[in-house]
């Protein structure tokens, strides 16, 4: 019906933190994040240094002329920033500098991350959802839910979508067939070099029938190693490459993140995405059209998948003890 009165949406208000919010913005603004009919607001928050560059940003948002971008804010003030905010992609984190322990890092981003949770906490808009990608993602994310207490646990997430896309690349490469055929990889545990892509569940549509990966790709021990870690150190790899972290496939895994989440994945795919869950016998399903999400229980797990899966959550228990250790 609204189409036909050509009634409007209400406009969604997203936040953008940091500094891939470069590659991200434009993507938001074009509707590839929240459908081709919905209005946007940005706003966008980055620190005081960055404030002229922030202000560039803000000028080539308006000369590229989206017609979805109904406001934007720029800012470096929290407040401002988080005032409203339906969506929080929180890119921005203190990084690792030469010299700097891992404590160090940690110490700098909880700070950082208590500091925005308050904000969202008391501003944002009720049953705002937030995405965090900043490093260290799932830890990052845990902070901000310990001081959101407001927000529903349910909707603060971590990245875990670029792994994930990641997986279905490498298989694609592999087997030479359409990435957008591959479904229902995991990915478990931390945004790290000890998560565990998992295809077990994976399958290829072949046009006829849904073929599990296993069977086509028809060699373990590539699934059991080179796979596994080529998807464990592809940050590394573009660090390396790029001299600069992942931007554009981040950003584009963080629109698929909030796609999904918000208007529901395919029927029967799985989606990756991490939640403060323990049981850790569980893919994730992402309804279809209704922006929750539920737990996919009784998946099978081998030995082989237990032993990666129990390595990753042995390190972000460490990482969540170094975290809360810091708050001290
Ligand atoms: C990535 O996976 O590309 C990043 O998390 C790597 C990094 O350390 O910035």
């Amino acid at each position: 019906i609204s189409s036909f009165l050509n009634v409007e949406k209400e406009p969604i208000t997203v936040l953008v933190t940091g500094q891939i919010g470069y590659a991200l913005v434009p993507m938001i603004a074009r509707g590839a994040m929240l459908g081709p009919d919905q209005p946007v607001i940005l706003h966008m928050l980055d620190i005081q240094p960055a404030a002229e560059a922030l202000k560039g940003v803000k000028m080539e948002l308006v000369d590229a002329a989206f017609p979805l971008l109904r406001g934007i804010v720029a800012t470096t003030d929290v407040v401002e920033a988080c005032k409203g905010v339906n969506i929080a992609i929180m890119v921005g984190g203190f990084p690792r500098n030469k010299g700097m322990e891992r404590k160090d890092v940690m110490s700098k981003n909880v700070s950082i991350y208590k500091a925005q949770a308050s904000a969202l906490e008391k501003h944002a808009a009720p049953n705002c959802k937030v995405l965090v990608v900043a490093n260290p993602a799932n830890t990052n994310a845990l902070i901000l839910k310990e001081f959101a207490p407001s927000i529903p646990e349910k909707n603060i997430t971590c990245l875990t979508r670029l792994d994930h896309n990641r997986a279905l690349g490498q298989i694609s490469e592999r087997i030479h067939v359409h990435v957008g055929d591959v479904k229902n990889v995991i990915i478990w545990g931390n945004h790290s070099s000890t998560q565990y892509p998992d295809v077990n569940h994976a399958t290829v549509n072949t046009g006829t029938a849904h073929k599990p990966v296993r069977e086509l790709v028809g060699d373990d021990n590539w699934l059991k190693t080179e796979f596994i870690t080529t998807v464990q150190q592809r940050g590394a790899a573009i660090i390396q490459a790029r001299k600069l972290s992942s931007a554009l496939s981040a950003a584009s895994s963080a629109c698929d993140h909030i796609r999904d989440w918000v208007l529901g994945t395919p029927k029967y795919s799985l989606a990756s995405c991490v939640i403060n869950e323990t049981n850790s016998n569980a893919g994730l399903k992402i309804d279809e059209l209704n922006g929750d999400w539920s737990i996919v229980q009784g998946l099978k797990i081998d030995e082989f998948s237990r032993g990666k899966m129990d390595a990753t959550a042995e390190e972000l228990m460490e990482e969540k003890s170094l975290a809360y250790s810091c708050l001290k």
